[in-house]
């Protein structure tokens, strides 16, 4: 049975989601619908430039005080896709104080502060949804917090931002310089409104802690997660990895501890197999592998950004809210019950790629090699080039604590012999 009086939608935020989630309600109105049981009708859109043109929206439908649009009283369901931490926080908050249940894309909130928004929700009884938060149209949260809950999920890997992932493939397959990879990656859309937020790595991170929290149960905030972009991977790094039959990928991993009792999540560039699944991830495209003790591995797969695509995921999230307003009923809420502590850094294990300048004369390959067995970082391959009575050595290690990496890095920096270090990577994939 149809219900014939429509569910009320404030939409918070009118830009590249926002317009086309409001495309999508106008456009596909009776087959949503049908699909939740009633009518949704868009009640108002706030935005910050009143005069801006907007296609397919009836104007009288804008306005500038989203404050007023949430505390309306008669509104089912806030759409929040203004981005940043205030005003979205308290709009968000506000809104659940006044009946509304909430569907956001807000990454940089929700790992910043998910535990405020998850509280005022269970507070007011009502939804918060966020499919769109990570890796755009790719259906990822739901799987995690719904179809694999029965399970214990002990990894999560993946290339989660896809303006950095645009980027790295344009350097990489066109050698395309950086500034125009993100020119390009800002013009389609795929980029944050402070596009530093994606080359150094804060929105893979702030995903990194999302998928982490709900993954393990507990409670990973931004500041948990270890951080490390892209704007110092070189073309030389690209050149190097090739050489090795590898490529450069942005990664997020969550981690399980082998004992169980911590979790780790980090970001940071790492060079991994062209052979590896996630090599062959081009464009804006994100790819995340999640590794469970019963289903065992899982690959989600596609768009990771853009207009579109984060309006699809944006959208199931209303369906599913609506759906559960009319069955007067919510759908999970916070789990976090584990309260694992977040390991840091240095107790990763991984292997790594660096390379260093140093002198060509006799003794210095054993000198180096010195200091990583000083430090238990066992030495894989050594690869060197000499020219000009320099040399560069490229020494790929086995699995080692991130701590000891450091110590070794550090130990290398103070021989005579080693004139810099030009770069380290992490290793992974294999
Ligand atoms: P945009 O910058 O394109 O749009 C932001 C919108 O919010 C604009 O319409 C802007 O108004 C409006 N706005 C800003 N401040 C206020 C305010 N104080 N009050 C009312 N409205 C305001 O961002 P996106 O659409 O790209 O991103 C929105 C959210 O979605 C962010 O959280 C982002 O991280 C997330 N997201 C984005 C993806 C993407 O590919 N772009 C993918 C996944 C998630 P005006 O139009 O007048 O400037
Ligand atoms: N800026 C983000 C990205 C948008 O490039 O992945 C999608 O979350």
């Amino acid at each position: 049975m149809m219900r014939t009086r429509p569910l009320k939608v404030a939409l918070l935020g009118c830009g590249v989601v926002g317009s086309e989630v409001a495309r999508i309600m106008t456009t596909h109105a009776d087959d949503l619908a049908a699909r939740i049981g009633a009518p949704v009708e868009l009640a108002g859109v706030a935005v910050r430039r009143p005069s801006k043109v907007r296609a397919g929206i009836d104007p009288a439908l804008i306005t500038t005080d989203a404050t007023a649009l949430v505390k309306r009283g008669d509104i089912d369901v806030v759409v929040e896709v203004i981005g940043g931490i205030e005003p979205a926080r308290t709009l968000i908050t506000t809104a659940f104080e006044h009946g509304a249940s909430v569907v956001s894309a807000n990454k940089a909130l929700l790992a910043e502060d998910g535990a405020t928004l998850y509280e005022a929700a269970a507070k007011h009884g009502k939804d918060l949804y966020f499919e769109a938060a990570v890796a755009g149209a790719i259906p990822l949260i739901r799987p995690l917090r719904e179809s694999l809950a029965g399970d214990t999920v002990n990894r999560v890997l993946g290339i989660v931002n896809g303006t950095t992932n645009f980027i790295l493939d344009r350097m990489d397959s066109a050698g395309a310089g950086y500034s125009e990879a993100l020119d390009e990656a800002t013009a389609l859309g795929y980029a944050e409104a402070d596009p530093t937020a994606d080359v150094e790595g804060f929105d893979a991170a702030a995903k990194a802690a999302i998928l982490a929290g709900i993954a393990f149960h507990t409670r990973v905030r931004l500041d948990d997660v270890h951080r490390e972009g892209i704007t110092e991977v070189t073309s030389a790094d690209l050149a190097s990895a090739k050489g090795m039959g590898c490529t450069v990928k942005l990664l997020a991993i969550c981690e399980r501890a082998a004992d169980g009792r911590s979790v780790t999540a980090r970001v940071h560039p790492a060079m991994i197999p062209l052979s590896h699944p996630l090599a062959s991830v081009r464009g804006a495209y994100n790819a995340v592998f999640v590794e469970a003790e019963a289903a065992g591995e899982l690959m989600f797969y596609g768009p990771g950004a853009g207009g579109a695509p984060t309006a699809s995921a944006v959208l199931g999230d209303l369906v599913a809210v609506c759906r559960n307003k009319l069955n007067e009923a919510t759908g999970p809420g916070e789990s976090a019950y584990t309260q694992l502590p977040v390991s840091p850094m240095g107790d990763v294990v991984t292997r790594y790629h660096i390379s260093l300048d140093v002198a060509d004369k006799p003794g210095v390959l054993a000198q180096v090699a010195t200091v990583f067995a000083e430090h238990g970082v066992s030495i894989d391959t050594v690869r060197q080039k000499g020219k000009d009575g320099e040399a560069s050595l490229v020494v790929v290690t086995h699995r080692a604590p991130d701590a000891a990496l450091s110590g070794t890095v550090e130990a290398l920096r103070k021989l005579d012999t080693v004139r810099g270090v030009a770069s380290i990577m992490r290793v992974e994939g294999e």
